[in-house]
């Protein structure tokens, strides 16, 4: 039963104990709500067999089993819906957690807007279930198992009188199960795909409307909300018509026993007060199994959203041990990767970067440049071959600890809506604000920033929409001074820039990249012609490796990126 619930559910330890208290809550519910009928029934027995006993008797019985079913209530509720929400509040630290330590591999393979959606909504359905459904359904099953005893036993007629219906409404309710399931969770999935096409058209608002395709992409929208609708309706036709059917089925026990009886109060074979009772007692079960029916239909529906946490769970984590890296020579033997089965994006690429020295990697657009940078800094882990920095494989050395060693500048860079100031101190959070400053000064955004309304204190706006790109530039150049870290991995940093900013941008690195083990990817050859080692990549392995000026002699491929990098220098508008 336990594990049944920890499976079915996604629940810990203390949300199955939160269940079984709740449950057996609902169950005492349940108990006291027949208390009550029986004692209505005690009271039409004596009045009809003419022993009245006072008013306060039945009054004051009444009282101590609402007193007591209050007190109960009262008191587990509160306990069980605490320990729900502990539950769901752990469950969605542990999947925040567990989204921290997985691989940015992962990301790349599922939409954010989902994973947003697993973390609040599926979470939320999941505590419903635990503070609701769950619990009462496990106490109806007892309830009703207790029931179908005393019935029998108190009277084998009424008894399957009563029963018979109601079982025969539960085989076709577990019959259409199956057929219930599936539409559910292709409804589920539909749902998914269609919050990300409106997440997809939301965010690319611009793109959209600067390319013209307002119109396709509406009609994109619309076609997969009615799709969603189609689905929606088939659903619940395929969950309303079993559940109609199993309804009406079970409403024939009330029935049934009039009929039943009828007869037997003709023959003289059972008391009117009995017949009443066990009229009652179908009418209460009925409803019981009413209820029942719309939980199995939300955990039906919870079963896809169940399915999708146990997954996230299952994804393995990237592990390591905490070392302190001393020697940052970083060395690739035969790496491959690739980012999904289909295409090898990196091919066998072997090449050392040596500390103290400026390597740079050049190629065709798409041949894996940024990738290989992605993998030194274990961004994504790759599949075979080996990254070797100070002796260690870095597939053994924790996230953490590499990070700590490596400052990463990419061509696009993300600020946070905060502040100038501490969107630089990301580089390093314990950093004094006069630190923060000198990194600002070295990397050459004093000048912007000054400019600013509120100086450093000025919020950036969201992904730093308030900065041009090249001062976007300069600052993420201002963290990586500021955290000054021994490896510096630098992407096409300089693409794009107007002339005055890149000389400023190329004053902050030369300043940035003193002592360090520098990888830098850059298309613009000119800017890299000084590179201590200069390797050239084609699809996804390594052309040749060499200076400038060996590479000139050695790769056709180099002359050839040399030749056209030029022609775009040329470019006049
Ligand atoms: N996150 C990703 N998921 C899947 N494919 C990717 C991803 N990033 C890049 N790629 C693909 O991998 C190849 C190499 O990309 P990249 O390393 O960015 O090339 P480069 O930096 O040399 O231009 C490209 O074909 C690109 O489409
Ligand atoms: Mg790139």
């Amino acid at each position: 039963m336990k594990a049944l619930l920890k499976r079915k559910f996604s629940l810990t330890d203390s949300g199955v104990e939160a269940v079984r208290r709740a449950a057996l809550i609902s169950f005492l519910v349940n108990v006291g709500y027949m208390a009550l009928m029986l004692i209505a029934m005690h009271y039409g027995d004596n009045v009809l067999q003419g022993v009245m006993k006072p008013a306060w008797y039945y009054l004051g019985i009444i009282a101590v089993t609402l007193v007591v079913l209050y007190v109960i209530i009262d008191r587990e509720y509160v306990l069980t819906f605490n320990a729900t929400y502990k539950e769901a509040t752990a469950l969605r630290l542990e999947i925040a957690d567990r989204l921290r330590e997985l691989p940015l591999s992962y990301f790349s393979r599922h939409d954010l807007s989902d994973l947003a959606q697993t973390i609040m909504q599926d979470v939320t359905d999941i505590e419903h279930a635990m503070s609701h459904s769950i619990p009462r359904c496990i106490a109806y099953v007892f309830f009703l198992i207790v029931m179908a005893i005393l019935l029998l036993v108190s009277n084998p007629v009424l008894g399957l009188a009563a029963l018979i219906p109601l079982a025969v409404g539960l085989m076709l309710m577990f019959l259409s199960q199956k057929a219930q399931k599936r539409w559910t969770e292709k409804y589920f999935w539909k749902t998914r795909e269609t919050t990300e096409a409106f997440q997809e058209a939301i965010e690319l608002q611009r793109e959209i409307k600067s390319c013209g395709f307002e119109e396709e992409n509406y009609k994109a929208v619309a076609a997969s909300l009615d799709n969603a609708e189609r689905l929606r309706l088939r659903a619940e036709f395929t969950q309303a018509m079993p559940i109609l059917l199993s309804t009406a089925v079970m409403k024939l026990s009330i029935g049934i026993i009039a009929v039943v009886s009828a007869a037997l109060l003709r023959a003289s074979a059972v008391q009117l007060i009995y017949v009443i009772g066990f009229l009652l007692a179908s009418m209460r079960l009925v409803d019981a199994m009413g209820a029942m029916e719309d939980y199995f239909a939300e955990f039906f529906y919870l079963d896809a959203r169940v399915k999708r946490i146990n997954e996230l769970r299952s994804t393995p984590t990237q592990t390591g041990m905490e070392i302190d890296l001393k020697h940052f020579d970083v060395e690739l033997r035969d790496v491959h990767f690739a980012y999904n089965e289909e295409t090898q994006v990196v091919n066998g690429a072997s090449f050392v970067a040596k500390q103290n020295q400026v390597t740079a990697i050049v190629g065709p657009s798409g041949c894996g440049k940024s990738t290989i940078l992605r993998l030194i800094s274990r961004l994504y882990d790759y599949d075979s071959g080996s990254i070797i920095i100070d002796g260690r494989d870095i597939r053994k050395v924790s996230t953490d600890a590499l990070f700590d060693k490596v400052s990463f500048v990419f061509q696009d860079v993300i600020l946070f809506n905060a502040s100038v100031l501490d969107n630089i101190r990301m580089g390093r959070p314990d950093a004094t604000d006069e630190e923060v400053r000198q990194a600002a000064r070295l990397a050459n955004c004093e000048d912007f920033v000054l400019k600013l309304p509120e100086g450093y204190d000025t919020p950036i706006g969201e992904n730093g929409s308030k900065l041009s790109g090249g001062e976007r530039q300069r600052i993420s150049i201002a963290r990586a001074l500021l955290k000054n870290a021994p490896i510096l991995l630098l992407d096409e940093i300089s693409a794009s820039l107007d002339v005055e900013n890149e000389r400023k941008i190329q004053e902050a690195l030369n300043r940035l990249i003193a002592g360090k083990t520098v990888i830098i990817v850059s298309h613009r050859l000119k800017s890299i012609e000084k590179a201590n080692q200069i390797v050239v990549m084609d699809s996804g392995s390594v052309d040749a490796v060499g200076t400038h000026d060996e590479l000139l002699k050695t790769s056709a491929l180099y002359r050839r990126l040399i030749e056209k990098s030029r022609l775009t220098e040329q470019f006049v508008y």
